[in-house]
């Protein structure tokens, strides 16, 4: 199995799948990840697999999805969107490092066809699908590096700059990028969303791969 850095630096968002099953051995492993953050993060993430009607709706047609068949719903109270997005950003390298590949989305499957169970006071925040990719994915453009992080004072250390490269890396919705980090003066690290469609999701993807990145025993969130 890959390392969680070596599965980040390797995702990228994939649309079209193949036919092939995901192992059983592969599945408990997420199946056992996802009830170890529901339990201890007090969410609802469920697992679905061989559900081939849900990435199918015309907006996934649209976004071209093909042979989605698996998927985690990403479920839980409201106003968790930072938390939801740190643990979805911790499952999509865990499928990576498993050597498959995947997608997050918002809005290109039917929310209401999903097999899943929604609970009064909660919301149906992203569907991720995962499966394997027909092919890998690419990298996505970056906006100029300067306008996403910020060194109060002092030259970067190391591993903010190993957090920076990784940080770009983070899949953004829209590949939106709206987001801002700093290292302020006391060495403790800022991270701010700007207004944007799920840019709180976004900004709790880019603070975990901040932190895979950095290493999480040097990274302070104020
Ligand atoms: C919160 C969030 C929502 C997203 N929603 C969709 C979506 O509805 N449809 C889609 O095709 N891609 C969606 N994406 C994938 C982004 O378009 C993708 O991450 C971005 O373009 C960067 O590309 P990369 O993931 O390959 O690095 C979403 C990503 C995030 C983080």
């Amino acid at each position: 199995m890959m390392t969680e850095l070596e599965a980040l630096k390797s995702r990228h968002s994939v649309r079209q799948y193949k036919e092939d099953a995901v192992p059983e051995e592969s599945i408990k492993i997420l199946q056992d990840e996802i009830a170890k953050i529901n339990k201890e993060q007090n969410l609802n993430f469920q697992l679905v697999v061989n559900d081939p009607n849900t990435f199918t709706n015309f907006l996934a047609h649209y976004g071209n999805f093909t042979g989605v068949r698996n998927y985690i719903a990403i479920i839980g109270k409201k106003d968790r969107d930072v938390d939801v997005g740190y643990y979805t950003e911790k499952l999509v390298l865990l499928i990576q490092s498993l050597g498959m590949n995947s997608c997050i989305c918002a809005s290109s499957f039917s929310k209401s066809k999903a097999l899943v169970t929604v609970g009064k006071d909660e919301r149906f925040y992203l569907g991720v699908c995962f499966g394997y990719g027909v092919k890998q994915g690419v990298d996505h453009k970056n906006k100029p590096v300067e306008t996403l992080f910020e060194v109060e004072s002092g030259e970067a250390p190391e591993w903010f700059k190993k957090g920076v490269e990784a940080a770009l890396m983070a899949p953004t919705a829209l590949n939106q990028q709206k987001f801002k980090i700093t290292l302020k003066e006391n060495g403790k690290c800022r991270a701010i969303s700007k207004f944007g469609p799920c840019s709180k999701m976004d900004l709790g993807i880019v603070m975990y791969n901040f932190e895979v990145g950095a290493g999480k025993e040097n990274v302070i969130w104020e």
